[in-house]
């Protein structure tokens, strides 16, 4: 296993709370940054309390925006049935974002998905770090670039370590690989097949650190 120099990549010490709900609840009034004056809701992480495996993704998007639970819009889906595929149970996950509040552009009667900045990334890692001191999962999945900032800071990057299991400082297995929404966007029908083939493969990894 290949281990980080550094990380939880900003060292914070995470929101103080003692319940994924008591944090959750704090979460809800969060002004660490700006992205609460434009979105509905704060999505919080959803799954079970014991969850051996904590996937993290991007930020919620339109849907999950709307309905303030995570991945429940067409990425989210994807990922179930890739999990599915790769025999992995998502009841048994929990699944959340480096990113707890939608930032977009607005666009006619449109809100278009806009990447986090660091600034961004950096002030919502307090809750997921809250997160992770309380799951104390054997395995976190990043999904894509900006989780794996999150998660690992500048060091780690997707096109180079995918597939592999990195660690954080506290010893925590981060395994790498892309965002299910990469997938959405493959430009021919081959291309498409071939990368959903290799996620898969990736998340069969996965079953090694369910309990
Ligand atoms: N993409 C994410 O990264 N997270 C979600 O919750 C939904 C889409």
């Amino acid at each position: 296993m290949l281990t980080s120099n550094k990380g939880p990549a900003f060292e914070t010490p995470g929101a103080e709370g003692g319940t994924l709900s008591e944090i959750e609840r704090d979460a809800e009034d969060c002004t660490r940054c700006d992205l609460y004056r434009d979105a509905t809701h704060m999505v919080f992480g959803e799954g079970p309390s014991k969850a051996d495996i904590v996937f993290v993704g991007e930020q919620p998007g339109d849907k999950e925006d709307l309905a303030a639970r995570p991945f429940v819009g067409p990425a989210g889906k994807l990922l179930d049935k890739c999990l599915e595929e790769a025999g992995i149970d998502r009841d048994r996950c929990y699944v959340t974002n480096a990113v707890k509040h939608f930032k977009f552009t607005p666009r006619g009667k449109r809100r278009i998905h806009s990447k986090p900045n660091a600034g961004e990334v950096r002030a919502c890692s307090w809750w997921l770090a809250a997160e992770l001191r309380l799951l104390k999962p054997s395995l976190v999945v990043s999904l894509g670039a900006t989780a794996l900032y999150s998660l690992l800071g500048r060091q780690a990057k997707v096109t180079r370590d995918r597939g592999q299991i990195l660690s954080t400082p506290s010893g925590v297995p981060v395994l790498v690989t892309i965002h299910p929404s990469a997938l959405l966007r493959s430009r021919d029908r081959a291309d498409a097949e071939m990368n959903r083939a290799r996620f898969v493969d990736d998340l069969r990894r996965i079953g090694g650190f369910l309990k």
